[in-house]
């Protein structure tokens, strides 16, 4: 049983606080958060919890066994170094931040210690995108020519990052799973000059044999879409996050040139398969993958590269933004 302390209690710190509270592994819960509020709020969903505005008693309690960071960006990397160096078991938010030397520094200060730290990258828990990594394993779409996403909505701004850090480490993460090797070269383009709070970006990765990745971030849209249409030799998925229950589409696709120019007319090449996946929770699984690595002292699912490597992606598409679209080498 678990003593967990969540530092931040915003936007996302309420979707933690709900599943750590229905956890049965979890025994006590503390929230710290600098807004008297936000505080309340948490009291008030939530009576069992204890709460604080004081770092410094999360650091000092020895009965805490856990920290969750959902705080801004910008303060993962301190608040996480200071968690495990106060021997604390560390989960924090995405991005684990935004710098892969500081990363390494957090999983090289996790070993010394003995203690788990982990980064929510809660679309590796989606139902639909374990089913599609499943499917794409099985190796039932050929090999993949192309990944289109689209990933937009109004806001929410966030001061001190852009989207690059909030929205594409999603696009990144899962993409990582689904086609488990890495890109070559990226480029990422704006209609904005260099600030922190971009807030439009395209990114294009580039693979072996020729595999075009494009992803489109936007905190600019007046809707919200979460679209990533996967073009594979035989078969194309369109993956629909905001579609209630036909999120996945499996498209039978031609084979030859003579197929292709014989149907360019032809809206519908072949039969749609709309599977059934799991729709549990992906913050419960992500909690639940977690405690097993506490349990089991080691890494399961997802390896501390894993994150380094989205990070270091991300830091070369910033990077590649401040020089114009310069093509940049992964
Ligand atoms: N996994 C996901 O799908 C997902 C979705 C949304 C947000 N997030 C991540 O969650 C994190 C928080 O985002 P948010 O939208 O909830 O932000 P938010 O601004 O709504 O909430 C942050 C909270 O942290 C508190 N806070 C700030 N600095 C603090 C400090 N030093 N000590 C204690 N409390 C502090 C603020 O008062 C606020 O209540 C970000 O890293 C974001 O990327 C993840």
């Amino acid at each position: 049983m678990y003593h967990v302390a969540l530092i931040g209690y915003g936007y996302w710190g309420v979707n933690l606080l709900r599943n750590l509270n229905s956890n049965i592994k979890v025994s006590k819960i503390t929230v710290c958060d600098i807004n008297d509020e936000m505080l309340l709020v948490a009291k008030k969903n939530h009576p069992n919890i204890q709460t604080t505005k004081s770092l410094d008693e999360i650091w000092t309690d020895l009965s805490i066994d856990i920290v969750v960071i959902a705080t801004p960006t910008s303060t993962h990397y301190s608040l996480a170094k200071q968690a495990l160096a106060s021997h604390k078991h560390t989960l924090v938010e995405k991005p684990l931040c935004t710098d892969s030397l500081q990363a390494t520094e957090l999983f090289d200060l996790a070993k010394k210690n003995n203690k788990i730290l982990f980064c929510d990258l809660t679309f590796l828990y989606n139902g639909a995108v374990e089913y599609i990594h499943n499917y794409i394993s099985n190796c039932h779409i050929g090999n993949i020519k192309y990944i289109d996403s689209t990933r937009v909505n109004l806001g929410i701004y966030h001061a001190d990052t852009n989207v690059i850090w909030d929205l594409a480490t999603h696009d990144i993460s899962i993409i990582q799973k689904i086609i488990q090797t890495g890109p070559i070269q990226v480029r990422a383009i704006s209609n904005q000059s260099s600030n922190k709070n971009i807030d439009l970006v395209y990114i294009f990765l580039y693979y072996p044999n020729d595999m075009l990745v494009q992803i489109n971030c936007s905190w600019a849209s007046p809707t919200k879409i979460r679209q990533m249409i996967i073009g594979g030799e035989s078969k194309m998925i369109i993956y629909d996050d905001v579609e209630p229950t036909q999120k996945i589409k499996i498209y039978n696709y031609i084979k030859s040139d003579n197929d292709r120019n014989s149907t360019l007319t032809d809206y519908r090449l072949g039969d749609i398969l709309v599977p059934k996946f799991s729709t549990e929770e992906p913050l419960k699984k992500m909690f639940e993958d977690f405690f097993q690595c506490i349990e089991q002292k080691q890494y399961i699912h997802v390896f501390p590269n894993d994150i380094i490597e989205i990070i270091r992606i991300l830091e070369k598409a910033e990077e590649s933004l401040n020089k114009n679209g310069e093509l940049i080498d992964l």
